[in-house]
């Protein structure tokens, strides 16, 4: 069976916080991703990536197997001199780790972006011990470009972030 992605809905709400509630998850992500994933922060989630389905200056998707959510993947772009850049981030639920899934959802949400959207270059931000998702971006068609020295800091320690990216073909 193989993963598709389509837009948030109310009802995902029970699979979010049961997959998104996991410090491993957090560990490699943004602080701003929650950690403990509570309720209310999926009701938070919910609501901003069902209002914003309009907004053309982002995506974001469930990750969905058989449509039950096991995971998410967005992309945003950016503002100013790096207007025609787009951020790509994602996540998905432990169980499902190393089937390809989140190779080929960066894959799908890339070629969507470059069909849909105005944008030049896709880029995503590693931490230095996150090997899994560097070898997801290098499966979709990513090369590293730099690595940022000390730029990242999670649980109270200095990670080198590892800077992956992809040009409109
Ligand atoms: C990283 C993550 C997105 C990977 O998703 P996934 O669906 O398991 O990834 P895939 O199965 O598509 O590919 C994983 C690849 O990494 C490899 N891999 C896994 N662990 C590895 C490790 N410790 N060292 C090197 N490679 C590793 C797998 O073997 C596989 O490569 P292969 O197909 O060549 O064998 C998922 O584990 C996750 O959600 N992690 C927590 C959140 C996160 O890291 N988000 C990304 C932030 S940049």
């Amino acid at each position: 069976m193989s993963i598709q992605l389509r837009p948030y809905r109310f009802s995902d709400k029970q699979d979010l916080v049961r997959f998104a509630n996991n410090p491993r998850i957090a560990a490699n992500v943004r602080d701003a991703f929650p950690s403990p994933y509570t309720a209310a922060d999926a009701d938070y989630w919910l609501n901003d990536c069902i209002k914003g389905e309009e907004n053309k200056s982002q995506i974001n998707r469930v990750i969905a197997l058989g449509d039950q959510l096991i995971g998410g993947i967005g992309l945003i772009r950016q503002k100013d001199v790096y207007r025609f850049n787009a951020e790509i981030g994602y996540w998905l639920a432990e169980p499902y780790w190393g089937r390809g899934f989140v190779s080929e959802a960066v894959q799908q949400l890339s070629a969507k972006a470059f069909a849909t959207m105005n944008i030049h270059r896709i880029y995503a931000g590693v931490f230095s011990y996150n090997k899994a998702s560097m070898r997801v971006l290098e499966k979709a068609g990513f090369t590293l470009e730099a690595i940022h020295k000390q730029a990242v800091c999670k649980s109270d320690a200095y990670w080198d972030e590892y800077l992956y990216v992809k040009f409109r073909p």
